[in-house]
């Protein structure tokens, strides 16, 4: 039987943190080794268009995010792993799903609201269709799985919705997908435990392939309740909680076992121990991230043919789709 098919994507805006590798990346790695699924990663550069850019830095980002995909274990043999701009079809569908949505279900998405709240007039229309095309980026590959972190669910629910609009208007063409999150979805900022962990808010981030010493000084900064208990509280003791967080989705234990080993010690065991945890955890990584950050050509040509081999399967999909909506013959 077939497999079910699963895809995700991530912006190349910047260093990966912790939040995009808990709550997305690592799922992916552990997904596509599973051997459950017919894996898609791809680098959502169109989607990262809608922030300020330069062309030589957007190049730049590229190469690391499939760098980071490499040396975090995606592996092109075993997944496909793409540029989203280099599969035009992911284009084409997101200007039809445009012309089935409202504004107002556009105007209420919370990054939306967000985003163009603090651009204000400097805004641009990208960020309100941004949904579209991550509709377009799923249901082109008729992806049944989705995983992603927790801010991405409202997106999600968009997708789903088109799938359904579009199935009922015009006859069964795209699959509903289903989101798969990870025991943590939503890690907090560091410096702000109370905010989300966010590329755009660099002071909060712990980045994959920060230094040992950044990951000390970051982690022993990081900012705690005046408490002494080191124990799971999100409302009360969001820091400590966050933290916890973090600590046993690396080590795949639950939180009360590390409330145990921690009992009677005090916040900087527990910070030492946690970021001499990370500086392990992240040691090959930043090895092989070097490694491949010096190859580009292997990177690109690995982002090629991916594209080629997703563009195939994309093309048949859009042009089932034109027929559809009598567009095509
Ligand atoms: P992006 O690039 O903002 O983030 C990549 C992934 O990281 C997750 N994430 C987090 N998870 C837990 N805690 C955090 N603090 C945290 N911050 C980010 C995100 O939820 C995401 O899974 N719109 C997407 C990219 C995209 C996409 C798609 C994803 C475009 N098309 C199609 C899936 C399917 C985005 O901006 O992710």
């Amino acid at each position: 039987m077939a497999k079910p098919i699963l895809i995700s994507g991530i912006q190349p805006t910047g260093r990966l943190h912790i939040g995009n590798y808990l709550g997305a990346l690592k799922n992916f790695v552990e997904l596509q080794n599973s051997g459950k699924y017919e894996c898609y990663f791809f680098i959502a550069d169109l989607h990262s268009l809608t922030e300020n850019f330069s062309p030589q830095e957007k190049s730049k980002q590229i190469l690391e995010l499939a760098a980071d995909y490499l040396a975090t274990g995606l592996d092109p043999k075993k997944s496909v792993i793409f540029l989203q701009s280099q599969v035009a079809a992911h284009s084409e569908l997101a200007w039809i799903f445009e012309t089935l949505t409202s504004l107002g279900e556009l105007k209420r998405m919370t990054q939306f609201k967000e985003k163009s709240e603090k651009e204000k007039e400097r805004a641009n229309a990208g960020l309100l269709t941004y949904p579209t095309l991550m509709a377009a980026d799923i249901l082109i590959y008729d992806a049944a799985f989705v995983p992603v972190g927790e801010d991405q669910l409202q997106h999600l629910e968009l997708t789903r919705t088109l799938a359904r609009k579009f199935n009922k208007r015009f006859g069964k063409t795209f699959v509903e997908p289903k989101p798969i999150l990870t025991e943590s979805p939503r890690i907090m900022s560091i410096s702000d435990p109370k905010k989300k962990m966010a590329k755009s808010e660099p002071s909060g981030c712990l980045f994959l392939d920060d230094s040992p010493r950044e990951i000390k000084a970051k982690i022993s900064r990081a900012v705690t309740d005046s408490g002494l208990e080191i124990k799971l509280d999100p409302e009360k003791k969001a820091g400590i909680s966050n933290l916890l967080r973090i600590y046993s989705s690396l080590i795949g234990h639950g939180i009360p076992m590390l409330e145990k080993k921690y009992h009677g010690k005090n916040y900087a065991e527990f910070k030492r121990d946690l970021a001499e945890l990370v500086i392990n955890h992240f040691a090959d990584f930043r090895k092989d991230k070097k490694a491949l950050m010096a190859r580009p050509q292997t990177l690109v040509a690995v982002l090629k043919s991916g594209s080629n081999a997703a563009t195939k399967i994309a093309e048949k999909k859009i042009h089932e789709v034109k027929k559809k909506i009598g567009i095509a013959f």
